[in-house]
């Protein structure tokens, strides 16, 4: 695996298909497996380990967010990498005076909680698409509104770049894998599993329909707070606009943001229509 800190030094050969796997380091086995896929369906993969800081707000967690390059060239290369892109922010901003404002699916949620958020990723993997110009790109569905902001971009801007979002990797107990959990205590991360039950319950709920979607997700968010969280959203919404709808009847997505300590976790749980 080549290991490569400037822009300068990134040759693309356009005799190859390029998996790319964008990230901001600390790898679990969610990365992993995307890294996976995107060596076995590509002559090369590429990741990016770039923690971005355009996309943290004020008082968040940039400062400690874990590095470690050399573990995660060992598990990126384990992984059949064949390029580890990892710039220094001299090398992404160089300047900051062209930002892309994805608007109409970044307004609520983590937009919302989190203003500025998705104009700092969606620069940023512009930036990573043009210069490391993939044939196709994998993202984790953990972060289910950054899928559908990248989405959006590439089709409004008509990037050509093929986008695979793949399915969350869980902990034995159901917790999404995040860089974050490292965060946890050990009291937190044997509370954080409920995040992802309560999940379950209200999909459950509102398919058996054993109360309103309302009443369902309000007793969740009780529940989450008893046991110590502080709930930022947890919504049923349209899996395609993320509006927040309240009947089955597209394809849906429950989402939650919450608070555990200081770690902030987000997870998701689609409601596919046609796999039910
Ligand atoms: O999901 C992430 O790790 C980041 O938001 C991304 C896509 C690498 C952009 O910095």
């Amino acid at each position: 695996m080549k290991i490569v800190r400037s822009i300068a030094e990134l040759k693309r050969d356009h005799s190859v298909s390029l998996g790319f796997v964008p990230t901001m380091g600390a790898f679990h086995e969610g990365h992993l497996s995307l890294m996976r896929v995107a060596k076995s369906h590509h002559d090369v993969a590429a990741v990016s380990l770039f923690v971005n800081p355009t996309q943290f707000g004020q008082g968040e967690d940039f400062e400690r967010y874990p590095r470690n390059l050399d573990r995660d060239a060992e598990m990126a290369e384990s992984a059949g990498v064949d390029i580890l892109f990892a710039p220094d922010v001299s090398q992404m901003y160089p300047r900051k005076t062209t930002e892309i404002q994805v608007s109409g699916v970044t307004e609520r949620w983590e937009g919302g909680h989190r203003p500025g958020h998705f104009t700092g990723v969606a620069t940023v993997v512009a930036k990573l698409f043009n210069i490391v110009q993939p044939t196709a790109a994998y993202f984790g569905q953990k972060d289910l509104q950054q899928c559908l902001v990248i989405q959006r971009m590439v089709a409004d801007l008509n990037l050509p770049v093929e986008l695979k979002f793949e399915e969350t990797v869980r902990e034995s107990d159901g917790l999404a894998m995040s860089s974050r959990n490292v965060y946890l205590s050990d009291s937190n991360r044997a509370i954080a599993p409920n995040l992802y039950q309560e999940l379950k319950n209200i999909r459950d709920g509102v398919l058996v329909k054993s109360a309103s979607v309302d009443s369902l997700l309000s007793s969740a968010i009780n529940r989450l707070n008893a046991v110590g969280f502080t709930v930022d959203y947890l919504e049923l919404v349209d899996l395609d606009t993320m509006a927040p709808i309240r009947d089955l009847e597209q394809d849906a997505a429950i989402i939650v943001a919450a608070r555990l300590g200081s770690t902030r976790l987000i997870d998701n749980l689609r409601i596919l229509l046609n796999s039910l």
